[in-house]
């Protein structure tokens, strides 16, 4: 059983088979992959949803840089930016011109620790970023407020959660939302951005950067449409490492593309921005089709490992309650890295690119992030302690109960 089916942060986590016969049956739609209706009803949607104006993009990075364009931030200008973040945000930061200013972060939330906010704040900040990681909400009144009375930007991220019917309250307070429709975020059009602008002088420019974008090139909407095949087929038989020699020749071969590019990962991002394929809306619209029942799973799986290390008195940021549909659990634990190990034999496979790094993946060039090591001591002891249990829809009932008695009987 387990054999079949691993436990995992990243084999395509939204890719089940609705999802694999979707793309499956737009891959020979070809037509429609660029332009179609269905990017117009993704932005109607998140309009009404979010009350403000959508400005759709090929990833949130991309979102996030037009966003800055339309700010033009200017060089030496700031923008705060949490400890404990991805390496895209600090390089969208660079690629408009500006500079991320690293804050510590909040052990009980993962999000940025406001009176540390305060200080930093100078005559260049411009605005700030406020993060809800892996859907935990940061303090956004608190936020709002600091920003109201410096008269800066607040641009809440809810790439690791979209809010539904039944909360939690967030993404209501920003100046600007940011989304990522990325493949292992809240909901998945593959690949995909947005950034929802409330503020109507921005509102013009931004329309102007998402009028200027170019097309994604046909040849990287195959690569994103080969992924959910890929892993669909691969999945199986990553238990016994065949899958992973699999995935590795695709992209050897150029089939598949990466999250994140060597480049991206030394700090450079392309300052040409990509209109969302329509193909990404369409996938990423289902998805919002289906997010009470995507979150509902995701905060059954809360309440199930929350009570299960409660019990076990194993720590955990302390923020998280029951209600909330978590894009993955975080735990803090002695020894992080070698119980991933030992959990990988069990083909439970933990890593997700936010351990032991500050700014994410660990391979990232912290350097030309802008990161002065040692700055931010409580993002980077959280990090190397984090061992996150995954929520999305692929992982059942029994499988978080079996992780969550591996994770107990060896937690060291
Ligand atoms: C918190 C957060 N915000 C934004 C992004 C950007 O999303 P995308 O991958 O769509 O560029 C990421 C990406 O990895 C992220 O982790």
């Amino acid at each position: 059983m387990s054999f079949f089916s691993p436990i995992h942060h990243s084999f395509a986590p939204h890719v089940d088979a609705g999802f694999f016969w979707r793309t499956l049956t737009w891959s020979l739609m070809r037509w429609r992959w660029r332009r179609g209706p269905e990017t117009e009803k993704l932005r109607e949607n998140l309009n009404e949803r979010f009350h403000g104006s959508s400005f759709l993009f090929s990833s949130g990075r991309e979102a996030l840089l037009a966003l800055f364009r339309s700010m033009n931030l200017k060089p030496g200008e700031e923008v705060i930016v949490q400890g404990y973040t991805c390496m895209v945000i600090p390089n969208a930061i660079h690629s408009a011109g500006g500079t991320p200013v690293y804050v510590d972060i909040d052990r009980d939330t993962l999000n940025l620790d406001c009176d540390e906010v305060e200080q930093r704040i100078t005559s260049r900040t411009r605005a700030i970023m406020c993060q809800h990681t892996f859907g935990i909400p940061a303090n956004i009144t608190r936020l709002r407020s600091i920003c109201d009375a410096h008269h800066i930007l607040l641009i809440e991220d809810c790439a690791h959660i979209i809010p539904d019917a039944k909360g939690p309250i967030i993404g209501n307070l920003g100046d600007a939302v940011l989304l990522s429709f990325g493949r292992d975020k809240a909901i998945s059009g593959i690949s995909g951005g947005a950034i929802i602008m409330r503020q109507d002088e921005l509102t013009a420019k931004l329309r102007a950067e998402e009028q200027n974008a170019a097309p994604v090139p046909i040849i990287k909407i195959v690569q994103w449409l080969n992924y959910p095949q890929a892993y669909f087929l691969a999945r199986p038989f990553m238990g016994m490492k065949l899958g992973f020699v699999f995935l590795k020749l695709l992209r050897i071969l150029h089939l598949l593309s990466p999250v994140l590019t060597d480049e991206e990962k030394e700090g450079t991002m392309s300052p040409v921005l990509h209109a969302m394929p329509n193909v990404c809306a369409a996938l990423a619209l289902a998805e919002l089709n289906e997010l009470q029942t995507i979150n509902d799973h995701r905060r059954k799986l809360t309440m199930l490992y929350f009570e299960a290390i409660k019990q076990a008195h194993i720590d955990y940021p302390t923020a998280i309650t029951t209600d909330l549909p978590l894009q993955k659990f975080p735990i803090f634990v002695k020894s992080a890295e070698s119980l991933r190990s030992h959990l990988k034999k069990k083909n439970i496979h933990l890593d997700d690119g936010w351990t032991g790094c500050v700014v994410c993946p660990s391979s990232s060039n912290i350097e030309s992030a802008g990161y002065v090591p040692g700055s931010d001591p409580d993002a980077e002891n959280a990090s190397t302690m984090i061992l996150s249990l995954p929520t999305h829809a692929l992982t059942s009932e029994s499988d978080a109960k079996r992780l969550i008695r591996e994770v107990i009987r060896h937690k060291m």
